[in-house]
């Protein structure tokens, strides 16, 4: 009947379940509940005593009873009047606060919980969901949650125990005074149902709309933002507006939508509540003149009493259509927080995590690894290594060498577990890596990675990740030792120069190097290099060799090399293709052979080959 979104609606186990996280703070669950008990207790109080001052005060007392008399009725009700005011305000108050840091704790919760389930998922799902998914999730689906406290299903609840409250002082009026009037003025209210109904209906459906926009936006922006510089260069910019202006037609009108919903619900809840008050007024009128013409009737009391309870009624009814005209909004704030809720969890949930379940950790690690017929996927059957078997020593170099696609990167992704192979065994110093405690494991192999990434934050900082434990004076030691102190300190600030986001203010090569200083900090027993394909200029180029030389030095290393010089001088050369290891040996070996390397050699170092090398 309607859309997908308010068709599924997600059941009570999952309200329960938000619940759950609102456990740490029992003392302001409890307490909203029971302000919303006494709000809802104190709310036919106001008209009742409003009815007991005409009815009582001005009916049974004379005019110069009330004023002259310092503790007449009136004086005293009036007083109790203004102090039901004034603790009705305060619990308000206390209830809107209460339910909103209530909200707020279990967003902070939630949204811990989440960032620290998305830190330990498996790189695969990374490969699987879009990261603006993931953003939303823990950004704006968990803002939702919030709302589930704050404007959702405790107001709700507030809201009907008072409709319930006041019903039911309404009813007893009727019953003690012989009277119809309720069931009068609630005539008119299949109207208002099936208006709030429409109205949630529509605005749900905007509302959805909205959302889809909205993220739509957010990531058309991110992305294009992002790569500015290629929508620039391409003079794409026109295209790329009209894509844009276009997602802002659909958010506008999927508001358009929400504001005529609204713009025509509130008058008709308007109408709907004079139309209450017109036929309690004139059925009560109607009444008290038939009252009045029965055997002994024309009795000025009864005029006296409707009097008041017609007062009592109308603002009664006041404070009836206050909740209704918002218990719509609500509904769909609570069914939007449900759908993030859904959503949340289904991260939460998430049992595809690295386990860690191994505790090995070795004073020393030698650094030997051996490959024993390794295949791997990222994609099921889809494999894009097979049978991969090599052994390297401790302190020995590994350079990889292969066509782009051909499985190198994978190989060294391996390693330190941030995929899990399918079959074979991945051995370092003879115990499988499995065996291995894994922040061990990974703290005892450096990666430089082929795209260096770079965290807002300053030099220092990105080098040391955030490690207090590493002083200034070894991140300075290291720097030299790369032969990046002398860029550093000419920058503004020096250690403290603040990358910008994805490093950009720093060229290619800088980052490389940058990433170098960071590897050589934490001084791991294994080094892995993702050479950067791109051409640096030679000065850069020198610094890197020169670099790549310090790093390897009495270490365990592989690299994925695109200099010549690099694989010259490691101790073994594998040659990949197509996830297979096609040739194995060294450069002069392989060189003889006049093979893949050979080949590969003539392809894509031809150039090069006149740059003899001492
Ligand atoms: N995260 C990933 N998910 C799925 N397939 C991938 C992923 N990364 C790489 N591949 C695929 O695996 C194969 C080997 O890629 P890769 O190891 O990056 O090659 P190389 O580093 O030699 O260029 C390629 O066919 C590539 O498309
Ligand atoms: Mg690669």
């Amino acid at each position: 009947m309607s859309i997908a979104p308010s068709a599924k609606k997600p059941g009570f186990s999952l309200l329960k379940r938000v619940f759950t996280f609102a456990a740490p703070y029992k003392k302001k669950f409890y307490a909203s509940l029971l302000l919303s008990v006494l709000l809802a207790v104190m709310a036919p109080l106001r008209p009742l005593l409003i009815q007991m001052t005409i009815n009582d005060g001005i009916k049974n007392h004379t005019a110069s009873h009330f004023i002259n008399g310092p503790g007449g009725f009136i004086i005293e009700i009036t007083i109790i009047q203004i102090v039901l005011l004034l603790v009705e305000s305060a619990c308000r108050f206390w209830f809107t606060f209460t339910t909103a840091s209530l909200g707020q704790s279990v967003v902070k919760d939630l949204r811990i919980t989440t960032y620290n389930k998305i830190v330990h998922l498996n790189l695969s799902q990374f490969d699987k969901t879009p990261i603006g998914t993931l953003t939303t999730r823990t950004i704006n689906d968990i803002e939702s949650v919030n709302d589930i406290f704050s404007d959702g299903l405790i107001p709700i609840i507030a809201d009907m125990l008072s409709i319930i409250s006041i019903l039911t002082y309404m009813f007893w009026v009727d019953y003690t005074n012989h009277t119809h009037l309720t069931l009068v003025c609630l005539a008119p209210f299949p109207l208002l149902i099936l208006a709030t109904y429409f109205f949630k209906e529509t605005v749900n459906k905007s509302f959805v709309t909205v959302r889809n926009a909205v993220a739509k936006l957010n990531a058309f922006v991110q992305e294009h933002i992002t790569g500015m510089g290629l929508v620039q260069a391409f003079a794409s910019e026109k295209r790329e507006q009209s894509k844009f202006s276009n997602i802002n037609k659909d958010h506008r009108n999927a508001n358009i939508k929400a504001i005529f919903a609204y713009s025509v619900f509130f008058p008709v809840v308007e109408l709907v509540s004079a139309l209450s008050i017109g036929l309690l007024v004139w059925w009560a009128a109607k009444e008290s003149y038939a009252s009045s013409l029965l055997p002994g009737g024309n009795d000025p009391n009864a005029a006296n009493n409707t009097a008041g309870i017609i007062t009592s009624f109308i603002l009664c009814l006041n404070l009836l259509f206050r909740p209704l005209r918002v218990i719509a909004d609500k509904f769909n704030v609570l069914q939007m927080g449900m759908i993030a809720s859904e959503r949340v969890f289904k991260v939460i949930d998430n049992q595809d995590v690295m386990l860690n379940q191994s505790t090995y950790r070795p004073l020393t690690m030698a650094g030997s690894i051996e490959f024993k017929n390794v295949a791997f996927a990222y994609v099921e059957d889809r494999y894009v290594l097979k049978d991969i078997s090599f052994k390297i020593n401790a302190g020995e170099t590994l350079a990889i060498v292969g066509h782009t696609g051909s499985g190198k990167t994978s190989v060294i992704s391996l390693i330190n577990r941030l995929y899990t192979i399918n079959s074979g065994r991945i051995a370092i110093d003879d115990i499988s890596i499995d065996e291995y405690d894994l922040d061990f494991l990974r703290s005892k192999i450096g990666v430089v990675l082929q795209d260096v990434f770079l965290f807002s934050g300053s030099v220092l900082e990105n080098v040391t990740l955030r490690n207090n434990s590493i002083g200034r004076e070894e991140v300075e030691r290291a720097a030299k030792l790369i032969g990046m102190h002398d860029f550093i300190v000419q920058l503004p600030g020096g250690y403290d120069y603040k990358v910008m986001e994805r490093g950009a203010t720093l060229s290619l090569g800088q980052r490389q190097l940058l990433s170098f200083v960071r590897a050589l900090l934490y001084d791991p027993s294994i080094l892995i290099l993702d050479e950067a394909t791109s051409s640096v200029d030679s000065e850069s180029e020198a610094l890197i060799q020169n670099a790549i030389d310090k790093l390897i030095r009495g270490r365990t290393s592989i690299i994925i090399a695109h200099r010549l010089s690099t694989i010259r001088k490691a101790d073994k050369i594998m040659v990949l293709d197509k996830g297979e290891i096609v040739e194995m040996g060294s450069h002069e070996e392989l060189m003889r052979k006049e093979g893949a390397y050979f080949q590969l050699n003539k392809m894509q170092f031809g150039f090069n080959k006149n740059n003899q090398e001492s």
